[in-house]
């Protein structure tokens, strides 16, 4: 065992060798990224285990993986790693489209799955997520997000083989097959869990165990609660009296990635995972992978190194294969996640949230403040958008934010929270509290689209508004990510709660079965939205002006209205000028603050030809999209 040496070419000699041990010597194209990315692999190592003795062996091991994992790396998708370098920008299309089901709920399995891929096609979908199908634990598993093995599906959904060869049918019909890399913590049943309890020495510095009280109290008196209904603070007790460390479920126990055996089995199960033909990894819970005591242990320096460290190995073995972010944290925290060199893709949570919040408050302007101020991004990189997830809604935004507005953070987000689960007066929404901490007053909500936005309660502006959010997602740039369901306005369903493994979990409300397709040809709200999203995802395939993700500032004079434009990758000359009235009244945007534009416009969606000379009226609830010529 030794430490990492100073010299880089030192260790990258060693590590050389060890890979060259494992598959004869190594091949053009893994040389030329080896070399390309092993000194940042070796600084962020040196960083990260510097004054541990087996950092160096850990290093030298998975290079090794990553030629092993190379070497085996089916030619189809080496053919995609190419098509990919040629082509980096691929996922900034305005043809990008996601959608995220549940494989049990939608489908039944994987081959359900399969049978589907007409109906992505329909819908216009070019990325697949589905959610966890590991292997895990019977009943309460959170979902798939206790995963007892990585290299085994969940036995009731399919098997790898099937995954693999979904993910090739998927490849064909254009779409990128997207699974989560649960990688801060496995189910208490996995392999290395078993281990570490019963005391192997090779896994008891997997999980963070402590024999008493003693370092828990320690690390509690920073760190938040997340799942406070199952548990208070961040440690669970063991049969035998210690305590381990489970931020989310008690039978999610967090990886110890401050010892490099972990990263380098995690970085095995990653490489596996790529060569099924993944596309995408989406990263779950990044910000909670790196403890130090003293700190809220969220999105410390640490955390970065080593989705940096994770993404230097897959440029070498699997280079196509993006990372998505899923920090659900403060804008400031997530936006330091998103890089070329980390995750080239995250979820944009603010944006998610801030479009509830306008919808309740019939105010647009701290939506407007996140777009006009949050939404850069580095180049390579992109937002991915959406309405609602398979998890609660939070309130993301930053209190500064709000202090500008001469909004009050503490009983803004206590409104929201009553106005969602339906308890303030007037309220459109019906959605379900999740997880209320009575200690801090915090809590979330859960609901569908459409049971949130007013349908569920029969309001007038419900269709409306579910139509309204999905065209800001639509038009803001990035990846626009649909929860499969919502484009049939699908409602919640309360039968989660009477089933003992979801009862006490309120996301389930919003994890319906698949609706009926035939709803789309009917003349109901399911019907009507589906028509109008559909018409929605046409004209954004056909609207190169909303690709990438520039957005430049377009200021109005109502508060009720958030506005930009869109220049698309290329900067072009014509632009989209997205008006949104999230407002209950209809409004009259002035023909002055539409001065800077050519007179003759065209709303993309319904193909209209307008004329500017008189202003522009949007309905209550209403958006346009329009190409407009900026005068110069
Ligand atoms: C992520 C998932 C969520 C899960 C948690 C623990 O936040 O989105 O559903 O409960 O991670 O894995």
């Amino acid at each position: 065992m030794t430490q990492l040496h100073d010299d880089v070419a030192v260790d990258q000699d060693f590590a050389r060798a060890r890979a060259e041990q494992e598959t004869g010597p190594l091949d053009d194209p893994f040389e030329r990224r080896f070399a390309q990315h092993f000194p940042r692999l070796h600084a962020l190592f040196r960083r990260l285990y510097g004054d541990r003795d087996d950092g160096r062996e850990a290093l030298a091991d998975v290079v090794a993986l990553a030629a092993a994992s190379w070497q085996a790396r089916p030619l189809e998708l080496k053919a995609r790693d190419d098509l990919r370098d040629a082509d980096p920008d691929w996922f900034q299309s305005q043809r990008m489209l996601g959608g995220v089901c549940y494989v049990d709920r939608y489908a039944g399995g994987l081959s359900g799955i399969r049978d589907l891929i007409p109906y992505f096609q329909e819908l216009g979908l070019t990325y697949l997520h589905l959610m966890p199908l590991f292997e895990s634990p019977e009943g309460n598993s959170d979902g798939g997000y206790a995963v007892s093995s990585y290299r085994r599906v969940n036995p009731a959904l399919g098997t790898m083989d099937q995954l693999a060869a979904l993910a090739a049918d998927l490849r064909l019909a254009g779409i990128s097959l997207v699974v989560d890399f649960i990688f801060n913590h496995t189910s208490n049943e996995h392999e290395w869990a078993k281990r570490a309890v019963a005391g192997d020495p090779d896994f008891d510095e997997f999980y963070l165990i402590f024999p008493d009280r003693r370092m828990p109290d320690a690390y509690e008196r920073t760190v938040r609660e997340i799942f406070p209904d199952d548990h208070p603070g961040a440690f669970v007790q063991l049969d035998d009296g210690r305590w381990i460390w489970a931020t989310f479920y008690h039978f999610q126990w967090d990886l110890n990635y401050a010892n490099p055996a972990v990263f380098r089995a995690m970085a095995g199960e990653m490489l596996f995972l790529a060569n099924q033909g993944v596309e995408i990894l989406r990263m779950d819970a990044v910000a909670f992978i790196w403890k130090r005591l003293g700190t809220a242990c969220e999105s410390l320096p640490e955390a970065h190194l080593l989705l940096q460290a994770f993404n230097a190995v897959l440029r070498m073995a699997a280079p196509s294969l993006l990372f998505k972010s899923e920090a659900i944290v403060h804008p400031d925290e997530v936006i330091e996640y998103i890089s070329p060199q980390e995750c080239q893709l995250s979820y944009n949570p603010l944006q998610m949230a801030l479009t509830w919040e306008s919808l309740a408050t019939r105010d647009a302007r701290l939506l407007q403040k996140a777009l006009d101020e949050r939404h850069a991004l580095p180049p390579g990189t992109a937002w991915v958008n959406y309405v609602r997830s398979h998890d609660d809604i939070g309130w993301t935004f930053a209190d500064e934010d709000a202090a500008e507005l001469g909004i009050e953070a503490y009983p803004h987000r206590r409104f929201l929270n009553d106005f969602y689960v339906g308890r303030a007066p007037g309220t459109f929404a019906r959605g379900v509290p999740f997880q209320e901490n009575p200690k801090t007053g915090d809590a979330r909500v859960t609901g569908t689209t459409a049971s949130l936005a007013g349908i569920e309660a029969g309001d007038a502006g419900g269709e409306d508004r579910v139509v309204l959010a999905h065209a800001l997602a639509l038009s803001t740039g990035g990846i626009p990510l649909l929860y499969l369901g919502d484009e049939l306005a699908q409602l919640n369903d309360y039968s989660y709660a009477d089933d003992p493994d979801t009862a006490g979990d309120s996301r389930w409300v919003h994890r319906p079965r698949r609706p009926d397709a035939a709803l789309a040809q009917t003349d109901t709200p399911a019907g009507r939205v589906f028509r109008r999203l559909a018409q929605l995802v046409a004209a954004r395939q056909a609207t190169p002006e909303l690709a990438g993700n520039a957005l430049l500032r377009f200021d109005t004079p109502l508060p009720s209205v958030v506005a930009f434009q869109r220049p698309g990758l290329e900067l072009l000359a014509d632009r989209i000028l997205v008006v949104a009235n999230v407002g209950d009244d209809a409004v009259h945007l002035d023909p002055l603050t539409l001065s800077g534009f050519a007179r003759d416009a065209v709303d993309v969606v319904t193909a209209e030809s307008i004329e500017l000379d008189a202003g522009l009226d949007i309905a209550a609830h209403g958006f346009v999209w329009l190409r407009v010529r900026p005068l110069w």
